[in-house]
């Protein structure tokens, strides 16, 4: 490859790693950040390659094209010098650049003082922490109506209007766990850090039956399923839960802090966490919302843990 279009690659590499490091996650780059962010590094992430392309550009014609014109008067040792005039309007937009970025550097927009889009951001979180404050001891009632009107906005589109999961698109979030979902965990295990620890929950070979000291088989497999789905009631499958989910998961399915979640119903801090996290299981993957203000993670686990009461 020529050298020069490689030293353009490298530069727009190391431009993009700057901007990276520079804008962070404020930029939108983990996912993070609102369309107004991503937009503002999108414009400038293209402004980096136009600049690099132009440039390259340049800087070939400048390798390979030959000089032509009336020689200058004066030789050096036998080499000459072409009398070629500055464009004049070339010459003025140079030096009139020059000048804009001296201003724009020291005093128009100095590095890390005022932008327009941090200002943006300013007033975004300026207006989230008064939203936060307004809404922060609210009753039962108004927070699960906060929670629904979010929810219409936010998740109908996956998980339908009345919350039924639209035939498989999205969980039915009325009950705790579909059986399809129950028995893909227990086959493949679940690492979608529920529990905010990263603790993942094993699959069917790391799960033991303690009544009898063997790995799970797929008949119990389909009875503890079975009994998890019904919400831990009726005597099918009991046994298998007690002997092989019930050290981790409780007695009676509710979760312990750090060890395992509650699969016996949902819970505010279970809907918080997948919020955060995003999900993968048997029905797909429910993406992470991380733009959300305080309160409305709050009213949206008030209202979705309601739904499957
Ligand atoms: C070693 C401890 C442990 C054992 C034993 C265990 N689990 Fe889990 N389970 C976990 C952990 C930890 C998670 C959370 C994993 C994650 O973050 O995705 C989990 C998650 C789950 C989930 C997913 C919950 C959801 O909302 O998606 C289900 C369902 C589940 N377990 C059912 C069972 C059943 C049924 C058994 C018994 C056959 C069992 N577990 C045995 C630790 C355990
Ligand atoms: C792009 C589609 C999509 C959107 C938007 C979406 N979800 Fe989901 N959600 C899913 C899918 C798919 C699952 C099932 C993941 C799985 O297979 O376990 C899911 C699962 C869940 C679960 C876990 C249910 C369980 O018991 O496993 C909760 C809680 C949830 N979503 C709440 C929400 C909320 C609240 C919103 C709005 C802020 C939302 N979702 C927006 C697709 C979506």
């Amino acid at each position: 490859m020529n050298k020069t279009v490689l030293a353009a690659i490298i530069v727009v590499i190391a431009m993009l790693g700057f901007t990276y490091v520079a804008v962070g996650s404020a930029g939108g780059m983990g996912g993070e950040g609102d369309w107004v962010n991503k937009l503002a590094v999108l414009g400038a992430v293209v402004l980096v390659i136009i600049t690099s392309f132009v440039v390259t550009k340049y800087v070939r014609q400048m390798q390979n094209d030959r000089a032509g014109g009336k020689l200058a008067d004066e030789n050096w040792d036998g080499i000459g010098e072409y009398k070629n005039e500055l464009p004049f309007g070339w010459a003025i937009i140079f030096f009139g650049l020059v000048i804009w970025a001296i201003w724009y550097f020291l005093a128009g927009y100095p590095v890390g003082t005022y932008s327009q889009i941090g200002e943006y951001n300013d007033e975004v979180a300026a207006h989230d922490a008064k939203f936060n404050e307004q809404y922060k001891n609210m009753d039962d009632a108004t927070l699960n109506a906060m929670g629904e009107s979010v929810f219409i906005v936010q998740c109908a589109p996956c998980h339908g209007l009345q919350a039924d999961g639209m035939n498989g698109k999205a969980a039915d979030l009325h009950v705790r766990l579909a059986e399809k979902s129950i028995k893909h965990v227990v086959m493949n295990g679940s690492n979608n850090n529920l529990l905010g620890t990263n603790m993942p929950m094993p699959d069917r070979n790391g799960l033991m039956n303690s009544n009898t000291s063997a790995l799970i088989t797929d008949a119990e497999i389909d009875a503890v399923t079975k009994y998890v789905a019904g919400g831990l009631k009726g005597s099918v499958g009991a046994d298998v839960f007690a002997g092989t989910c019930a050290a981790c998961h409780g007695p009676d399915g509710k979760g312990m802090d750090m060890v395992a979640p509650n699969i016996a119903e949902m819970s505010p801090a279970m809907v918080d966490m997948v919020l955060h996290h995003g999900k993968k299981g048997a029905i797909g993957a429910m993406p992470a919302f991380t733009n959300l203000t305080e309160v409305q993670y709050k009213a949206l686990g008030a209202y979705v843990s309601s739904l499957s009461k």
